[in-house]
């Protein structure tokens, strides 16, 4: 739109040019007609004053010819006379008589024989003066001045600007007028219906064949409306073959099956997935509004799924400018460039966010599932929050599902373990799943909880609860034995408390793959060469600036790894990608100084001749950019303290289409029991991590792609599609 109006102001001002022009010329025609006519007037006076004036030379000049003067300056065009002697003194002259500035004029007429007008102002006055010589028998005697108004030329000439620039004005209003109807019904209209029915089609809403459009896009239309048919012709065979897939075991998990799986099975009952971040942030700086994707499990996770399936996301609206960009019920489609499906976004008080988030969930649960040495910190008000902050997400999913027979709802993460319990509450004929992408730990471990009665209380209300792997269920199992009185059924993993009962399950969550997380795009070294980074070997760390991501163990090993193999030097660098992470809690405050501090002392110690050992990078990557990166990676080195699932392992696989590079994993994620081509280790031993830096980077291509095949089997085995299609056919098997 911001074009059009500069176009729309380009026109406007090349008319308004063209205008003026006009006007200039018609003015300039105008001014030199009426000078001429103003001249020979002048002319033809002063011949007939002459003869008259001549008369009285004879006589002595004086008398007579004031008389001659003060009898002609009564008419109006005439304002005035005067007679000049030979020596250029004024004989007689009209009292007012407007004369040039520059006398000697008077001596140029009389030495050059020629007449020269003048115009002169006076006030707000113009006078055209004449001058021109007198004679007798061919010798020059003196001069004649003749003055006349010539005001009216000046006020004939503003009327034509002004008459003129009131027409441009309107003229000028006219077309801009004319401009925005066009632009508007013919362009933006059409182009606006073309693109909802594209949107429509593209998202299978729609059945019609043709685009609407006006006359003037026929041509186009025409050609997207065979584009489209086509689209969905490729859709429906797409579908079918989904469908037959449905029941084949071996084929592989996509968008599109688990599209069909959904229709198949859950017919038209909706899903509501409710978690504490938001797949979609819009942010504003200056006067500019931008959208951005989150960092963090639960988001890369989910988000594809709830692409494939559609239905409504609850999350809390983190970014400043969420409110103005969803309607006023806080709802907005997403993914923006392209909606699938509903967001509604809550908000929360600054009170809230401390206590609930920063507060329960990052400083006391967080650290309570993660064995990463940091403590947790436990405090009532923190808690007073959680729970309120955990009614409001249950009363918003309560509002939302008022009208939905059966809902499935699936609850993520250790931010909202209370909501399973007020949702069934009210709607016993909900299907709840609660999913833990965290750690579950130790049930001694957990124990240190104040409130770890109410937390599982709150959680198996749920129908289903899920975790990562199998480890994780068994010490959440063995929790709730240790703290709550119930029937825990080993053989189907089940927890009955009552009449209710719950069911718990491994899912190990992944990406979407083969999808979006594969390297499709051509490799481009554009982010490295703007990190100046040419080097033989790149050592390549993605995370969260989070304690628990081991950064600092990382850092330990590359400077065990440097010391031992100093041939390396100059040769291999570490680039990690740290995105900013939780900064309201002290803690991971600490934490971003500590590992700056830390890659600035190895920088020291090792760095020579504009070669960095370690480049830091403290920001958010985009997802393009992060498979750029995976691509050139020769070793992606993940060596979290504790992690539930790192999915960053599964993308840095998932980019490998070439089938090489290496992937050292920590033994504590619990993406290192899916990735069996991995390099395992204990990151808390430098020395481990060293001798893996040195394998992976010895290890001869074969033996890389060897490994890349299995994990990448595995990936695209077991991808986001399939872990949604078990988590929610587990979740239907309870009804
Ligand atoms: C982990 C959690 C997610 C969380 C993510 C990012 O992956 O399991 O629930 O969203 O970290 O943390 P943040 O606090 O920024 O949401």
């Amino acid at each position: 739109m911001k074009r059009v109006y500069i176009m729309a102001a380009i026109a406007i001002f090349i008319a308004s040019l063209f205008a003026s022009l006009l006007t200039l010329s018609q003015v300039h025609s105008v001014k030199t007609e009426l000078t001429s006519r103003l001249q020979v007037r002048s002319e033809t006076l002063a011949e007939s004053l002459t003869e008259s004036i001549m008369s009285s030379y004879n006589s002595g000049w004086t008398d007579g010819v004031q008389k001659i003067i003060n009898k002609f300056t009564r008419s109006e065009s005439l304002v005035g006379l005067s007679v000049f002697d030979n020596t250029g003194a004024m004989v007689a002259g009209s009292k007012d008589m407007p004369l040039p500035e520059d006398r000697n004029l008077i001596n140029t007429v009389m030495l050059t024989h020629q007449g020269i007008g003048e115009f002169v102002d006076r006030g707000n006055h113009t006078y055209y003066v004449l001058i021109r010589p007198l004679y007798v028998d061919d010798v020059i005697v003196g001069s004649l001045a003749v003055a006349q108004n010539a005001t009216y030329i000046d006020r004939n000439i503003r009327e034509i600007w002004q008459r003129d620039l009131v027409r441009l004005l309107f003229q000028i209003l006219i077309f801009a007028l004319t401009i925005l109807v066009l632009v508007r019904w013919i362009f933006f209209h059409s182009i606006s219906t073309m693109v909802e029915s594209l949107q429509a089609l593209r998202r299978g809403n729609s059945q019609i064949d043709t685009i609407p459009h006006s006359s003037f896009f026929k041509p186009l239309a025409g050609e997207i409306s065979k584009v489209t048919k086509s689209l969905r012709q490729a859709r429906q065979s797409a579908s079918d073959e989904a469908r037959m897939r449905l029941e084949m075991i071996d084929s592989p998990w996509t968008a599109e099956r688990l599209r069909e799986f959904i229709k198949a099975y859950l017919k038209d009952r909706p899903i509501f997935v409710l978690s504490n971040r938001e797949p979609y942030v819009h942010s504003k700086t200056k006067n500019k509004i931008e959208w951005s994707v989150p960092a963090g499990g639960v988001v890369t996770a989910l988000e594809p799924v709830m692409e494939a399936c559609g239905g409504t996301w609850i999350a809390h609206g983190s970014g400043n400018a969420d409110e103005e960009t969803a309607d006023k019920n806080g709802r907005i489609m997403v993914p923006p460039d392209e909606p699938k499906y509903t967001l509604k976004r809550i908000s929360l008080t600054e009170k809230e966010i401390e206590g609930y988030y920063a507060g329960f969930s990052n400083e006391a649960l967080w650290p309570l599932c993660h064995m990463a040495h940091t403590r947790p910190l436990f405090r009532s008000d923190d808690w007073v929050e959680y729970r309120k902050v955990n009614a409001k997400f249950a009363k918003t999913l309560l509002a939302e599902i008022r009208n939905v027979k059966r809902p499935i709802v699936l609850v993520q993460d250790f931010h909202l373990a209370l909501v399973p319990e007020m949702v069934k509450k009210s709607r016993p004929d909900a299907l709840v799943a609660i999913f833990w992408h965290i750690p579950w730990p130790s049930p001694a471990q957990f124990s240190i909880s104040p409130w770890r009665k109410e937390l599982l209380g709150g959680m198996l209300k749920a129908d289903l609860v899920g975790f990562h792997t199998q480890q994780y269920c068994n010490n959440f199992i063995e929790t709730v034995g240790n703290e709550i009185e119930s029937r825990l059924d080993y053989e189907q993993f089940s927890i009955f408390r009552g009449s209710h009962k719950t069911v718990i399950r491994p899912f190990p969550i992944s990406i979407s793959f083969p999808g979006s997380a594969e390297g499709h795009a051509e490799p481009s070294k554009k982010t490295l060469d703007e990190l100046g980074i040419h080097v033989e070997h790149l050592v390549l760390g993605v995370d969260r600036l989070d304690y628990t991501k081991g950064i600092l163990e990382r850092f330990k090993g590359l400077e065990f790894f440097l010391d031992s193999n100093p041939e390396y030097q100059g040769k291999l660098t570490l680039l990690q990608i740290a995105s900013p992470s939780r900064e309201m809690v002290e803690k991971y405050r600490e934490f971003a100084v500590l590992v700056t501090e830390e890659a600035e002392r190895i920088n020291k110690k090792f760095g020579v001749n504009g070669w960095r050992p370690i480049v830091l990078e403290k920001r958010n990557y985009s997802h393009e950019q992060l498979i750029h990166l995976y691509q050139f990676a020769n070793v992606c080195l993940i060596t979290s303290l504790h992690d539930g699932m790192n999915l960053v392992a599964k993308e840095y696989v998932a980019a490998r289409n070439d089938e090489s590079g290496v992937l050292i994993l920590s033994e504590f994620t619990g993406a290192s029991r899916d990735l069996n081509g991995a390099l395992l280790i204990n990151p808390y031993s430098a020395e481990e991590t060293s001798a893996a830096i040195l394998t992976a980077l010895m290890m001869p291509k074969t033996e890389q792609q060897r490994r890349m095949k299995i994990m990448r089997t595995s990936v695209s085995d077991y991808n986001i599609y399939r872990w949604s299609a078990e988590h929610i056919k587990a979740l239907l098997q309870l009804e």
